[in-house]
This record gives structure tokens, sequence and C-alpha cells, in this order.
């Protein structure tokens, strides 16, 4: 037996030095190591040896099975080393070796002021919420004290999806189903598509709203213009002024029309604000109490604060663009001009 085993060691020692792959490695396990194996065969043999003998020829055997997987793991672990080694070398990376510049694209204008104006916002205390683009006639309009037949309708030329459903016209639906969804405080910014049939060079039929709501106790209009003022200083610099002038919306009342000192001839009058010295830029105003009402808010209690911004106005007044149209052509070379 010992024999045997000496004949075998030799053999597996050759075998093993003839293992350059795993799937041979595999192999040599099978004829040595497996069920089938040599060393399993050993095993067998036993039965044939004196029953004397046997414990000391099965340790025997037992010892040439732990060296022999011994062996076996060297091999493996000497061919992982190697293949790694492999892998790295052919791997290699020349640092050195220019890169090759992969064109980076850049965002939107209507994206980069949009985050400008939420960042404004974020910083006094705002939420985001979004609401459909598909709206029902209730949100976007009667339940904002527009009823049926009111004139204001006409303020805005609707598509409708069908009898009762529109397109939304503003972002101001925005507030009805924040209100029906929270209780006061509320401080939120509806930013989103808004869709009229309305077209030339300050006009597109799809463009974008900023719609911002507070409601709480003892909101006042001081509240608005205080919070508006921020906002234009942020978004046109330091040096401009605001202005509120009484206008008209049906879901406010008061309502105001809020104008910005000129940043471009700083109030003297130029062509920019049509010798004025101001610049109309959002609508807002203090929430109808109807409004309030039509959402389940006391407005004996409570009291709120709303404002409408047009994300393509503040845009084109920004960079001085002055046809909306530029905004939604994708021409590379208009839009490369906005890197941040
Ligand atoms: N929804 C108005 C529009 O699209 C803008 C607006 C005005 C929104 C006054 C308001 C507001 O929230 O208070 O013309």
């Amino acid at each position: 037996m010992e024999a045997k085993i000496n004949a075998l060691r030799e053999q597996m020692e050759a075998a093993l030095a003839a293992v350059h792959s795993q799937e041979e490695l595999a192999a040599f396990w099978q004829s040595y190591l497996g069920k089938k194996g040599s060393i399993a065969g050993l095993m067998k043999e036993l039965g044939a040896v004196a029953k004397e003998d046997r414990p000391a020829m099965g340790k025997v055997i037992n010892q040439f099975k732990v060296y022999a997987e011994e062996r076996y793991q060297q091999v493996r672990e000497e061919m992982d080393k190697q293949e790694l080694a492999a892998r790295n070398q052919s791997e290699q990376v020349d640092i050195t070796m220019p890169a090759v510049k992969r064109p980076v694209g850049s965002l939107h204008p209507i994206t980069i002021v949009k985050d400008q104006m939420i960042d404004v916002f974020a910083g006094m205390g705002f939420e985001i919420y979004e609401g459909p683009e598909i709206e029902d006639d209730d949100h976007n309009f009667t339940r904002l004290n527009v009823a049926k037949n009111h004139p204001a309708r006409d303020m805005q030329d609707t598509f409708y999806v069908a009898e009762d459903i529109v397109l939304r016209t503003h972002t101001s639906p925005g507030q009805i189903r924040v209100m029906d969804a929270e209780k006061p405080p509320i401080k939120v910014l509806v930013p989103g598509r808004v869709f009229r049939s309305d077209s030339d060079a300050t006009h597109s039929p799809m463009f974008h709203q900023m719609e911002g709501l507070v409601v709480d106790k003892k909101i006042t209009l001081c509240d608005l213009q205080g919070m508006l003022d921020q906002f234009v200083k942020k978004i046109f610099g330091d040096g401009v002024k605001t202005r509120l002038r009484p206008s008209y919306f049906p879901f406010t009342e008061p309502s105001v029309e809020v104008d910005v000192s000129c940043f471009e001839c700083g109030g003297k009058g130029c062509g920019l604000c049509k010798g004025t010295g101001w610049i109309e830029v959002l609508g807002g105003g203090i929430v109808h109490h109807k409004v309030l009402e039509n959402c389940g808010i006391d407005p004996n209690e409570y009291s709120g604060l709303a404002f409408g911004i047009g994300i393509e106005r503040i845009a084109m007044l920004k960079y001085g663009i002055n046809n909306i149209g530029l905004l939604y052509e994708n021409d590379l070379r208009f839009l490369k001009q906005f890197k941040d």
C-alpha cells in the first residue's frame, strides 16, 4: 500500500506540474480527490487489508489525502495570483495619455431659473408641491372663485380636453389641492407647466409658472411684499426695488401686480422698461376669503398670501431674451450660452 501511495504521489506531482488552466485544475481534482478519484480508490482497497493493519493504513491514506488537498490548494492559489497579475498587466492604463474630451451638456435656462427661484423660496421655508397638468374645471376655476360665466375666464384662453376638463391655465389650482390636503400653517411653492391658447413673441401655448401660497394667522400684504422683495433682489441683484400696484385676480383680494425697478437703467427709463423705470414681474395678493372657505379654512382665523410668477418671463428679463420661442427650439448655439 505504501509503495502504491508513493507511486501515486509522484504521479500526482507530475500531473500538477502539467496543470495550466482552471479546467485542468478541476480535472485534477476529479481524478485524485473526487468521489471516484484515486484517493477514494485507496480507501476502498482498505477493505482488503488485514484488520490489524487497517487503522495504521487508514491513517497513512488520510495523511496523503490531506497532503494532496494542500498541494491542490497551493497550485490553485498560485494560479489565481498569476491570473490576477496577467489581468492587471493587460488592463494597465496609461495615465499620462491625454483624455478623450466628452461633450458635457448644460442645464436649460428655464431649469436654471426655476432652480434659482426654488432656492430663494426654499430658504424662506417653502416646500414644493406639484399638481396635475390636466385639471378639472373645479380646481382650475370654480374653487378659485372663478364661477362659470365669470368674465375672468376670458383672461385666460383655455384648452379644453373634455367638458369640464382642461389643461391647467395656471399653477393656482395647486393652491386648492394643497389646502384640501393640509391644514395651516401652509407654505408651498407649486412649479409646473401651464397651457394657454396664446402665441406671439412673448407668449407660448405652453409655459411655466411658479405659484406661491402661505396660509397662517395674521398674514398680510406686508409679508407678500417682504418675500417678493427678497426674491427679486436674489434674482436681479441687490440694487432693485419692488412696487405693488393694485390689480385684479378673482382669487385674491386685494390683488396686486408686482413691479421691479428697471435693472437695465436703474429706474431712469429705457427701452426695456419702456421709459417707465419699472418692469412688471408677477401677480399676487391676499387669498380671497371665498377661496379659503372653499377649502374648509376659516377666514376669520387664518389669512393667506399667494403669488404666481411666470418662469419664462423671469428668464427672458434676466438673460435679455426677446423671443420666447428661442427657449423651446433647442438650438445648441442658443443653449450653450447658459452654462451656470
Ligand atoms: N394665476 C395667475 C395667472 O396665471 C397668476 C396669479 C396671480 C397667481 C395672483 C396668484 C395670485 O396666486 O395671487 O395669471
